[in-house]
């Protein structure tokens, strides 16, 4: 327990009777409150690796902007010796400062504080830097680095936990909500990050999970390692339940930092608009030569993306789950948009459970905070088998249909190649409200790919014919000829337009401008219930 007090220190400025002065015993106590549990534990948390509270923020935030408040707060509590563990500023850091000069909130939790845990006064610090988040219209950061529920607090801490969860649910979709996990998240404690919008995991020292390897191996036998629980790179790429992943604190800070480049600083605003260093115009002929023309051809749908938005830079989110789709930020002609497209080459681009639950947040995500959504299409349908549908594809598949109807922002697609069937319809078809819908020339827009469709509708005929084989093969020559292609389509203006490949960017670009001022809203109503 430290205490500084006046009588402990020595000063020159002291007066004639011998106390400090109120000034200095204020600054006397501001410095040993920077110690957090102090300075043995301070080193212990830097020979795991890890920074601290307080070196976190200062690093995240600009230089010198980070104004910590509520630093002399401490708990209460006398139970089971807490009454000699009392630290000022107990368990977490609060405060504001800005990032590239706007205004942002944070929390870090405090290992060195009774291993992070969280008291009832921790909780209280954390919802009141929300409170001001969300009063303010800025966007939140909470560092997780914690034990979990102080164990001595026992239900006090759990409500704590619980006035945290109401204002993550109440301020989703108003102020962005970006978690860092740079330590352990155990037990319930992970549901404030899970109700966060983005989730940045720090490589070997980030881990989620809601029982440890213990009782893990006590309730079902498993040997898990920590990591092999609930790493980084499992949430990254099995679980989802993590966005982004970074080699080291730092590596985390700024790809946080350049995430927030993207967002708005809250649900009324517009994301931020940089001015144009690439030509709206520019056509690229490369485009035409990216896709193969052979259905079943993979190539890397990056190369498509990163050819037409502004100096190639594109932010993949969830880069490493479901890859067979694409999500993540990008700017056209200066404004934000949100991109989501097809990967031809994992699982030939199929939509599956994880690759429909990845694309529905990123959309709805998009749509909360006013970034227009351009999807790229080359899809073959939906993954069959028992796995996905004992699964729930149907109930999953929906939730991506509901989140593009849903979705109010300008609306623009491109189908690159194959658009079949009902994945056809849910990639952002003019059906569900897209605004514009352009494809390629060679693109097949059909209810499924010409063998596919040859082998129902042929059955018979194909039987009954003396050769089947050229039988089969010129049904299916036929059906590519009337239906593989784009025009059936643009005939009855499911496609606005079919474009050079070429000019893609000029066409996104000038689409994006026409629809600057676009008005939408869906019925009155409570809420809708998305197919969970
Ligand atoms: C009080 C805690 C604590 C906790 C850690 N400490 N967790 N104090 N409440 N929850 C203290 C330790 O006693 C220790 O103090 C110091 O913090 C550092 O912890 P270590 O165990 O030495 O650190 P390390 O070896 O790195 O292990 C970290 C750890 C481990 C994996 C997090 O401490 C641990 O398993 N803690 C308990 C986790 C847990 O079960 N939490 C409750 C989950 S349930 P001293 O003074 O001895 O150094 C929960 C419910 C939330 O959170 C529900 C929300 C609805």
């Amino acid at each position: 327990m430290r205490y500084p007090i006046a009588t402990e220190s020595k000063s020159d400025a002291s007066d004639e009777s011998g106390h400090l002065s109120k000034l200095d015993a204020l600054e006397a106590r501001r410095t040993a409150a920077q110690l957090g549990g102090g300075e043995a534990r301070v080193e212990a948390q830097h020979k795991r690796g890890k920074l601290t509270a307080r070196e976190r923020l200062a690093r995240l935030f600009d230089e010198g902007s980070f104004t910590e408040t509520d630093t002399f707060v401490t708990h209460r509590s006398t139970d089971l010796g807490l009454d000699k563990q009392r630290f000022e500023g107990d368990s977490v850091v609060i405060g504001y400062g800005t990032i590239d000069g706007r205004s942002v909130f944070a929390y870090a939790q405090d290992f060195t504080v009774l291993g992070g845990s969280l008291s009832q006064v921790a909780a209280g610090k954390i919802t009141k830097v929300m409170d001001h988040a969300m009063r303010t219209g800025a966007p939140i950061i909470g560092i997780n680095d914690s034990g979990g529920a102080r164990i001595q607090e026992g239900i006090d801490s759990l409500a704590g936990y619980g006035e945290i969860f109401k204002r993550n649910t109440l301020a989703s979709g108003v102020i962005p909500q970006i978690t860092i996990i740079a330590g352990p998240a155990a037990g319930g404690a992970v549901y404030s990050p899970a109700l966060t919008d983005f989730i940045y995991m720090v490589e070997g020292i980030g881990q989620m999970y809601i029982t440890g390897p213990d009782v893990v191996k006590s309730v079902t036998g498993e040997d898990v390692s920590h990591e092999e629980l609930g790493g980084a790179a499992v949430h990254a790429s099995q679980s989802g339940v993590a966005h982004f992943t970074a080699e080291s604190e730092d590596a985390c800070f700024a790809d946080v930092r350049r995430l927030l480049s993207f967002l708005p600083s809250n649900n009324a605003e517009s994301p931020p608009v940089v001015d144009p260093t690439d030509t709206p115009d520019r056509a690229d002929p490369a485009l035409r030569d990216v896709v193969p023309d052979a259905a079943s051809q993979p190539y890397d749908v990056m190369d498509v993306i990163t050819k037409i938005v502004d100096n190639a830079d594109f932010l993949p989110v969830h880069h490493n789950f479901a890859p067979n789709i694409v999500v993540g930020l990008a700017r056209l002609d200066g404004r934000v948009i949100g991109i989501v497209a097809n990967q031809a080459n994992q699982m030939a681009g199929m939509l599956d459970i994880d690759a429909s639950d990845k694309g529905a947040r990123f959309v709805r995500f998009c749509d909360a905070f006013n970034i227009p959504l351009v999807t790229f299409v080359d899809v073959p349908g939906f993954m069959p088998g028992t796995q996905q549908e004992y699964g729930g594809i149907i109930r999953h598949g929906a939730k991506l249909l509901y989140a593009y109807v849903e979705a109010s922002v300008p609306k623009m697609a491109v189908i690159l190649r194959k658009a079949y069937g009902g994945a056809y319809i849910v990639m952002s078809s003019k059906e569900l409200r897209s605004d514009v819908n352009l494809a390629w020339p060679g693109s097949e827009i059909a209810v499924m790919g010409p063998e596919g469709a040859v082998n129902v509708i042929g059955r018979r005929a194909i039987a009954d014919a003396e050769d089947s084989d050229a039988k089969r093969a010129e049904m299916v020559d036929d059906y590519r000829e009337r239906f593989a292609n784009p025009y059936v389509a643009a005939n009855r203006g499911y496609i606005d337009d079919v474009i050079d490949p070429a000019q893609t960017r000029p066409e996104l670009v000038k689409a994006l401008r026409m629809l600057e001022n676009k008005v939408d809203s869906l019925p009155p109503k409570k809420h809708g219930n998305i197919p969970l």
